[in-house]
């Protein structure tokens, strides 16, 4: 299995282009599948998370071809993607594929929407929390499906389509809203979803889903608004770019000093994130290209931070942070609101010399003045890569193990912090 090999002390400078969102991608690429026509997506980015959907896409009958490239040809992951689901070959997503990634259970919205059933797997426990799927099945069942759970899967139908309904999540969910969002598109009438989740990437696919057709407002806010249509037609769609991916390398080079241009970034999708780097004394400057985060010689601030859902601090750059924070001056306080089990990052960055203490959902973080290299690992996707941005700081070499939670979610992470001088490397045993 590879691992990544860094030796700390270096400064970052110079420019990292961002990617095209996950958490924007996986849905986007999903809603093809409420049409026969082609989606084309630009800026999809190359990661193991969407080749493992592909791959579920790919199971349903929908075909997909990188502009230019032919199918299977090497280098099939680039930018511009096209999927076509001319026929739903098969309602069923099964445990194997869908258990590899939570985000495939979503499948379910658009089954129901186009094929009125779906046999999906239930995406079963997860690292950081027991991640439920209660929202998605009572918003589904108030949009007329019947649902039931048998031998661990979800069986749904909607004989005659879905029917618009009025609907309001107990809870803030990302998935929910984009599951709910996507079967109310080809339900009969008006459906009005509240308590949504205001996230960017719910807002990317309202636009996506708006330029194949359908009739959705309010996307961005906690009530959205939804004409049911008779039917979808294909579009041309640029994916947004990363905010967790942005947020990641402006906390990395508030980690070593030096100055990084992100570019292609847009500072209005974390702008909670980035306040709060400029309290634990970053420097944040949005440009024409994207934003310029620098720290040159000042000292970091413990800094204090809650995560909520958007616009608050994201939960997904709250390992990131913590790893800054140990390195602070002072003592800070990081309180996790979104999942329950989110610490796994806590004892691997106590093998680096940092201090933290936990206390239910809440961290206690006292400022080091020095972290020391380790062989670490983590559990899942965030808390991988605030251990590769502690090990850009410690003295000696930090060597991060199951790497392929990174390969999930950050593209080229090596080639990127490398071309900026940090000296980090993949080595496969
Ligand atoms: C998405 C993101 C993930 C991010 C999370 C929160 C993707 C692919 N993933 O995950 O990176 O960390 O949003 O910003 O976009 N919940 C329930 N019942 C449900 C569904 C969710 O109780 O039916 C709970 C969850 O356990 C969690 C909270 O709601 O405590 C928020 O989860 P949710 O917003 O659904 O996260 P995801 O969409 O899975």
């Amino acid at each position: 299995m590879d691992s990544i090999v860094i030796t700390g002390g270096n400064r970052l400078n110079g420019t990292i282009p961002i990617s095209g969102a996950k958490n924007a991608a996986l849905p986007l690429m999903i809603a093809s599948m409420l049409t026969a026509e082609t989606v084309t997506l630009e800026n999809l980015p190359d990661l193991a998370d969407v080749e493992s959907l592909v791959r579920i896409l790919t199971n349903h009958g929908v075909d997909f071809q990188v502009e230019g490239k032919r199918k299977g040809q090497a280098g099939q992951m680039g930018r511009v993607v096209k999927f076509t689901a001319g026929e739903i070959a098969d309602t069923t997503a099964p445990y194997e594929l869908v258990s590899k990634m939570r985000a495939s259970f979503w499948v379910l919205g658009p089954l129901l929407a186009r094929c009125h059933e779906g046999r999906v797997s239930l995406p079963g426990g997860c690292a950081i929390g027991t991640r439920p799927v209660d929202l998605f099945l009572d918003s589904l069942r108030a949009l007329g499906a019947k649902i039931e759970v048998e031998n661990g899967y979800v069986v749904a139908s909607a004989e005659g389509g879905l029917i618009g309904t009025h609907f309001k999540f107990p809870k803030v969910s990302v998935g929910a809203t984009h599951v709910a969002m996507m079967a109310a598109t080809l339900a009969k009438g008006q459906t009005v979803l509240e308590n949504t989740a205001r996230e960017p990437e719910v807002v990317d696919l309202a636009k996506c889903l708006n330029a194949m057709g359908a009739k959705i407002s309010g996307a961005g806010t906690s009530t959205i608004t939804i004409d049911g249509v008779e039917k979808l037609h294909g579009c041309r769609h640029r994916v947004l770019p990363d905010r967790i991916e942005t947020g990641t390398y402006a906390i990395a080079v508030a980690m070593t000093g030096g100055d990084i241009l992100l570019k292609g970034a847009q500072p209005d999708l974390l702008q909670e994130a980035l306040d709060t780097l400029v309290r634990a004394g970053v420097t944040v400057e949005p440009t024409n290209e994207g934003i310029r985060v620098s720290r040159n010689g000042t000292d970091l601030i413990a800094t204090d931070m809650e995560t909520q859902p958007f616009p608050g601090f994201p939960t997904d750059l709250q390992a990131q942070f913590m790893a800054l924070m140990t390195m602070a001056k002072g003592t800070s306080h990081i309180k996790e609101t979104i999942f329950e089990n989110r610490f796994m990052h806590v004892q691997e960055l106590a093998r680096l010399g940092a201090k933290i203490s936990l206390d239910g959902q809440d961290a206690t973080v006292e400022g080091v003045s020095e972290l020391t290299g380790a062989p670490v690992m983590a559990t899942d996707l965030r808390a991988s890569v605030s251990l590769v941005i502690a090990g850009l700081v410690a003295k000696g070499t930090t060597t991060v193990n199951r790497v392929y939670h990174l390969d999930r979610g950050f593209e080229r992470l090596e080639e990127k912090l490398s071309n900026c001088g940090a000296t980090i490397s993949r080595v496969s045993e």
